[in-house]
């Protein structure tokens, strides 16, 4: 069976990034990663693009006057790589509803939190001062809302009572690692299908 070819784009640190390419490097993995973009030329994240071996690039969004002309200049990079679908993997810009649209149900991302508990920025800020005892991180497929949208795999840490905001993301990060890896799985191998706002899995 032939692969599922991914695009990933990042912003800045990579550890998502990294974990993917491991999978990818993995005996009978079912994807592979065939283009990273960074909307920031200093993003250290592309340095396992090139040692990876996958062609990379950086597309800087303040390099065009709005976020259609940037978007579409992703979506013309990504068509070009032979890439079928994109992974989110720390990429700190929202994309535009037509962006979206283009590549309807071909978009993941990943999220250090407990969807639909703690969007936006500061998850394990955010999770630490609403005193749950469980947080984690979420896989989704990206839809027109921020951090909406189906969600395929999440995974859970216990909160402990002496976490720190870097603790706690620590844990969660290990997960996030799992989680993504978990969920490429399930996509590549189509062992999914989305039901209005919910993934049904098998396999
Ligand atoms: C991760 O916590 C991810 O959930 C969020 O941004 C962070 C990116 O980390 N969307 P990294 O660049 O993959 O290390």
């Amino acid at each position: 069976m032939s692969k599922l070819k991914v695009a990933v784009l990042i912003s800045g640190r990579g550890s998502n990034l990294k974990a993917l390419l491991d999978a990818c490097d993995t005996p009978n993995f079912p994807a592979e990663i065939v283009h990273v973009i960074s909307n920031k030329k200093t993003a250290k994240g592309l340095r396992y693009a090139e040692e990876y071996g996958v062609p990379y690039e950086v597309i800087s969004h303040k390099d065009f006057a709005t976020r259609a002309d940037f978007d579409m200049e992703l979506h013309e990079h990504i068509k070009k790589s032979g890439a079928e679908f994109i992974c989110l993997a720390g990429f700190m810009r929202v994309l535009s509803n037509k962006f979206v649209d283009l590549w309807k149900d071909k978009v993941v991302n990943i999220h250090p939190s407990l969807l639909p508990s703690f969007k936006g920025v500061d998850t394990h800020k955010q999770a630490l001062e609403c005193g749950v005892k469980y947080h984690g991180c979420t896989v989704h497929f990206v839809v027109p809302d921020i951090d909406s949208g189906p969600i395929i795999v999440q995974e859970v840490v216990p909160v402990l009572d002496d976490d720190t905001e870097e603790t706690l993301g620590a844990r969660c990060l290990e997960k996030e690692h799992i989680a993504y890896r978990r969920a490429l799985r399930t996509i590549a191998e189509k062992k999914y299908k989305i039901e209005g706002n919910k993934v049904i899995t098998w396999g």
